[in-house]
């Protein structure tokens, strides 16, 4: 039996939680990642570039597939051909993808005005997945069509394991404040266990979703980028009820340098020098000078280039930390 309770999911976020990322998110702590959403047309096409998108590494401890789609039968042949193909712990359905082009054709948050269609996908989906198959929501698709409660229920009726509940709604994209409230009404609604998700950022963010949602469990997605030991964090507030560890600047360099040269050997050194900015952007985040430090990073395109200068950058940052230190 897969018990998801009481876990801190990594979010999928498309072009950043690939298998390095998510094997460095794990070794950090985090007890549930999903794959970068995958089409289900292009799985049942055969697009060996989709497939290279699942793949996992040892140190993940629940995996899961995300596919996204709006054909009921498309998307059960890719969980057909995902299981004869992939290890993986259970199926997530994506109905939460804000992407005009997503949702242009009826797939992602679309899917939310279309309660009917998405019932009919996760009994489709259920009907052939030996895995359970959980459904990634929001809060709705506009403030008119607020139905997260609701359709919450009809996808369990249809056979969903669980659902993750993002608490906003498609109109909001990534802005404003999610909203927790809605989350608890999910939950109030449904049986099956429901995880909270949105403006999860640390321990006390964690502790008073926990409280607002009564979810079952927590997902984390952009407070991670750049800072996977979050979940450790978390983790330990909950062990201790508060959090000790404190990432000086110089470790995350550290940490910086390892996940770049794991992406090395994962993608090749000019891929990985190309992938490494948006992540290294947010690694330096709250550094002094980031701002330079950024540019610079953007202007190296050679991976001995850029290793030589995040070790230069660690070192620097560490002499600086221990001269405070001594000061102290
Ligand atoms: C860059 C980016 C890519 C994302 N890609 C996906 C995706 O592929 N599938 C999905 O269900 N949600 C995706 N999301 C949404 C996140 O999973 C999550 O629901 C959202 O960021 C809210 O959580 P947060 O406040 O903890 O970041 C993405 C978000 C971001 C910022």
């Amino acid at each position: 039996m897969l018990d998801i309770k009481g876990k801190i999911f990594l979010a999928p976020m498309a072009g950043f939680t690939d298998k390095v990322f998510r094997r460095l998110c794990s070794r950090f702590g985090a007890d549930v990642t999903v794959t970068e959403m995958v089409s289900s047309k292009a799985l049942v096409l055969g697009s060996a570039k989709t497939k290279e998108l699942i793949s996992f590494s040892e140190e993940e401890k629940i995996r899961s597939v995300q596919i996204f789609g709006s054909d009921a039968k498309i998307m059960a042949e890719s969980v057909k051909i995902l299981q004869d193909e992939f290890e993986y712990d259970f199926i997530d359905i994506n109905m939460g993808c804000p992407v005009p082009k997503v949702v242009k054709s009826g797939e992602g948050s679309a899917l939310m005005k279309n309660p009917s269609l998405a019932a009919k996908i996760v009994e489709e989906v259920a009907k052939v997945s030996r895995k359970p198959v959980s459904v990634k929501i929001r809060k709705g698709f506009d403030d008119e069509n607020i139905n997260a409660p609701e359709f919450a229920y009809i996808l369990q009726e249809s056979g969903a394991s669980f659902v993750t509940v993002h608490g906003r709604t498609r109109a909001q994209l990534y802005s404003g404040k999610a909203d927790w409230e809605i989350i608890r009404k999910v939950k109030e609604k449904v049986k099956i266990p429901v995880i909270a998700n949105g403006d999860i950022v640390d321990f006390e963010s964690a502790k008073r979703a926990y409280e607002v949602t009564r979810a079952d469990s927590i997902m984390i997605g952009r407070a991670a980028l750049g800072n996977p030991w979050v979940f450790l964090q978390i983790k330990e507030g909950f062990e201790k009820g508060y959090v000790e560890t404190k990432v000086l600047p110089h470790m995350k360099i550290r940490v910086a340098i390892e996940f770049f040269t794991q992406l090395c050997s994962e993608k090749g050194e000019k891929m990985a020098v190309l992938e490494a900015r948006k992540h290294l952007s947010f690694f330096v985040k709250g550094i002094e000078n980031a701002a330079k430090i950024r540019d610079k990073i953007n202007r190296i395109n050679n991976a001995t280039e850029l290793l030589e200068f995040l070790e230069e950058l660690a070192a620097s940052l560490e002499k600086k930390e221990s001269f405070v230190d001594n000061i102290l």
